[in-house]
């Protein structure tokens, strides 16, 4: 909701009469009756609010943005600017309270005595704008089109606003869209070059201004294989960048962020958290001042930006989504709604996703027809209900080295053409899906033969040589004719194949980009980036059924603009269970479970050579978007079992697992991570250890959110131990004397396995809440049905379910 005051008495805060104003469209005289009467925007959410306000000067002040308030007066909400310091610069003259350095403001702009972090330069011949003054506001106003932004906003929660800069004739407008359930407020900003001349247009940032809580910054960074890696520090004063280069909102820094209160954490304190809705280079600066004001600015990185601007013409920014919580989980829970109702396609909004399996870690580029349909045969018979033909399957393409941009089958591997492979998928009941990377070019391909000016560095000319990564050129997504080639060809694929699901797979960072140096054109990696968006919305707005998956070298454009055009992004090349704990907990603080692509893989890791359970390998992938990526024909009798077991439970639990209220439990011990996941049908806890410890501390297991007086029946997840994991040890659970190393031994491994331990209790929510103790782990003292036999790697899942039906929001309320 976004509330009006028209006039607010100054000394009481009393306001003198509320207006929700009707859509105002453009700019008009009902816009400029906004302006003489609106004073103060209030912009609420189910548990927040945002509210500024337009000063004496013309300027929009922020006055506050945390938990929800109602009615509070002025006087209690302004910040009393700090009356003319030394060398301090007075906005207006002889005015000492007039300093913008000391206020906080919706938009900033530089040489106004602002020495903060600017969220602007615009450039009007030899001048800049530089004095952004309010004109009016309108409501019903979406943010413009053109680049993703978060859907589904009611009219009633949309407010444009206007500031002129009177000097050059610049207008800006900035957009607030309200989304009250996901507690969310998305923010935008357009230029508008209202003058005569041309403008530059060399940064553009949203800004948000905020007083400073002790703020701690948390932010994710990594590379590949390691995406994600959540980092907290304190917030010093002076500034702070989170920003990509790569060209893509990159595994080296995502755009997404939190600023919290000093102790905050999962459950406890406000926490604040911003998204760029963007996939190319971004930028985040965090500043905090020697006055314990904060400022952040937040949109393309200006280090590789610049725009020209012909009269007449506009500039929208990407939108930043931001929201507020109590906790970590709180602002996780926010932006997980947000993603799942207001960025991926609609069509995708709460509709549960296929367990797939895919050969690529199981074959690498070594397969033909016929491996791969006993391997999707092995898959649809232990559950699996899509198959994704992964790289490898066109023209020249048996190696990294070539291929790249052909769509023609490999006659040798699929002798009988793709129909005929994928005919066969669907008589046995399976979908089926494709690996694509239309972004890329190898040198030996026809289509560079052809066309070697559709790669990214061609334009340099002789002389340099090009920068090769994964032995690949970048297409240049802002050629016409390179966007046709791309759409004809994914979309053939699909229609001809009746493709269900797409891999779109981008493995290389930007380099080569010719204009990059010269300040009046730095427009190539924007352009670039629309020039994807474009090509992704022709080719999967008029199928909104298939199931597009981004993926770039794993994470490396995890964002929220890729999920605008597909809901699942596969979150890294890394399927070690115990780095995704790390990856996947990473990207939950931003992104909700039913993002995360995440697969059950062999048992030693193609990453680390780490040997994880089987068990673990499963319990980490189901807090994601189930697949299997092994050779199966290396598993055992035993192993298939479980695997059947495990694709079975998760089906029956896929829509909590998927769409649930997701948390993350405070660590207790630096080995241990608990994951849950609740909907109003049941819970689910995973425990998950890295490392063993001998004669290991009581563990115990508590359900955060349930009803308190509701009773609950827990059980363990039934899993398997795999007896090779004993060795000698075997003679603690065998009665006969056996051999680890003989052939008895290994052949029993193949079809027996023990259970691992199975607890099964009913207790309250508020003992639930409290905690109960969990068996106890494996101590070296024997083996008992009632150790958990975890070890290094273990992990447990328990089903939480009501004995009773609940009613109303049940179990697993939202945080
Ligand atoms: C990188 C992806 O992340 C992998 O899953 C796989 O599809 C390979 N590319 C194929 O080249």
């Amino acid at each position: 909701m976004i509330r009006i005051d028209e006039g607010v008495d100054e000394k009481t805060g009393a306001r003198i009469g509320q207006k929700t104003n009707e859509n105002t469209g453009e700019r008009s005289d009902s816009q400029a009756q906004g302006a003489q009467g609106a004073q103060r925007f209030h912009l609420q959410t189910r548990h927040t609010s945002y509210i500024f306000m337009v000063d004496d000067y013309e300027k929009l002040n922020h006055l506050y943005y945390g938990p929800r308030l109602e009615d509070e007066s002025l006087e209690a909400l302004q910040l009393h600017p700090i009356k003319e310091l030394g060398s301090q610069v007075l906005y207006r003259k002889g005015d000492g309270l007039s300093s913008q350095d000391q206020r906080l403001l919706e938009f900033s702009e530089p040489q106004t005595g602002d020495y903060r972090v600017s969220g602007c330069d615009i450039r009007v011949g030899k001048r800049q704008a530089t004095d952004f003054r309010y004109v009016g506001f309108a409501l019903g106003i979406s943010p413009p089109e053109g680049l993703p932004r978060g859907h589904g906003a009611d009219a009633e929660d949309q407010l444009a606003i206007t500031l002129e800069d009177r000097v050059t004739g610049i207008d800006c407008v900035l957009y607030y869209t309200v989304f009250p359930e996901a507690d969310v407020i998305m923010r935008t900003v357009e230029v508008v070059n209202s003058s005569e001349e041309t403008c530059l247009l060399a940064a553009l940032a949203i800004t948000l201004d905020m007083m400073n809580r002790n703020f701690e910054l948390t932010d994710f960074h990594g590379g590949w294989a390691r995406e994600a890696s959540m980092q907290r520090r304190p917030l010093a004063v002076g500034r702070t960048a989170i920003a990509s280069l790569t060209g893509a909102s990159s595994n080296q820094h995502n755009p997404g962020f939190f600023l919290s209160e000093k102790g905050a954490d999962e459950e406890r304190g406000l926490v604040y958290g911003g998204n760029l809705i963007y996939s190319g280079n971004h930028k985040t600066m965090i500043e905090r001042t020697p006055h314990e004001l904060i400022r952040v600015t937040s949109g393309i990185n200006d280090e590789t930006f610049s725009w020209p601007l012909a009269p007449g013409e506009r500039f929208a920014s990407p939108s930043l989504a931001l929201t507020c919580g109590t906790g970590f989980n709180g602002a996780s829970g926010n932006f997980h709604r947000f993603v799942n109702h207001h960025i991926v396609p609609p069509y995708w909004d709460g509709r549960e996703r296929p367990v797939l399996f895919n050969h690529w870690e199981g074959t690498f580029f070594d397969y033909n027809e016929a491996k791969l349909v006993k391997l999707a045969r092995e898959a649809r018979d232990l559950g699996a209900e899509l198959f994704v033909l992964d790289d490898g399957w066109f023209k020249n393409r048996n190696n990294d080295l070539a291929g790249l941009s052909n769509y023609e089958v490999d006659r040798q591997k699929f002798p009988r053409g793709l129909a005929h492979f994928f005919a066969k998928l669907k008589g046995m009941g399976l979908e089926c899906g494709i690996w694509v990377e239309p972004e890329m070019i190898s040198v030996d391909s026809d289509l560079y033969r052809a066309h070697p000016d559709y790669a990214l560095g061609y334009a340099l000319g002789g002389g340099r040589d090009l920068r090769f990564g994964r032995n690949q050129l970048v297409l240049d997504l802002t050629k016409p004719e390179v966007r046709e080639y791309i759409v004809e060809q994914v979309s053939g694929l699909i229609d001809t194949y009746d493709i269900s699901y797409v891999k779109w797979d981008m493995n290389r960072h930007i380099s080569d980009v010719g204009e990059a140096g010269s300040l009046e054109d730095r427009s190539f990696h924007h352009r670039y980036i629309l020039g994807l968006y474009e090509v992704l919305g022709r080719i999967f707005g008029p199928k909104p059924h298939v199931l597009l998956e981004t993926c770039s070298s794993g994470g490396n454009r995890f964002d929220l603009g890729m999920l605008s055009y597909g809901p699942q992004i596969w979150s890294s090349d890394n399927t070690d269970p115990i780095s995704r704990l790390e990856i996947q907990g990473g990207l939950s603080y931003l992104y909700p479970p039913s993002t995360m692509g995440a697969h059950v893989a062999g048992g030693a890791s193609q990453q680390t050579l780490r040997q994880s359970p089987l068990s673990t390998r499963f319990n980490v992938a189901a807090f994601g978007v189930l697949g299997y990526e092994m050779d199966l024909a290396n598993l055992t009798a035993i192993e298939k079992k479980e695997i059947e077991a495990q694709i079975f439970w998760y089906k029956a639990h896929r829509s909590t697992l998927q769409f649930g209220t997701f948390r993350r439990q405070n660590r207790e011990r630096l080995n241990l991570y608990t994951w849950q996941v609740g909907s109003a049908k049941e819970t689910i806890v995973g425990k998950f250890q890295t490392l063993a410890e001998a004669a290991p501390p009581q563990d115990r297991l508590q359900v955060l959110g349930l009803s308190p007086q509701a009773r609950y029946r827990v059980v363990a997840r039934p899993q398997r131990v795999m007896i090779e994991r004993f060795g000698e040890l075997v003679k603690h659970v065998f009665p006969r004397k056996i051999n680890p190393n003989g052939l008895i031994f290994h052949t029993a491994a193949k079809h027996y396995a023990l259970q691992d331990q199975t607890q099964e209790v009913e207790a309250s929510g508020t003992l639930l809440d409290y905690g109960l103790w969990l068996h106890s782990q494996f101590l070296g003292t024997g083996y008992d049905p009632g150790l958990r036999l975890w070890g290094d790697f273990g992990s447990t899942l328990y089903l939480v379910t009501p004995l009773t039906p609940l009613g109303g929001e049940g179990i697993g309320k939202n945080p």
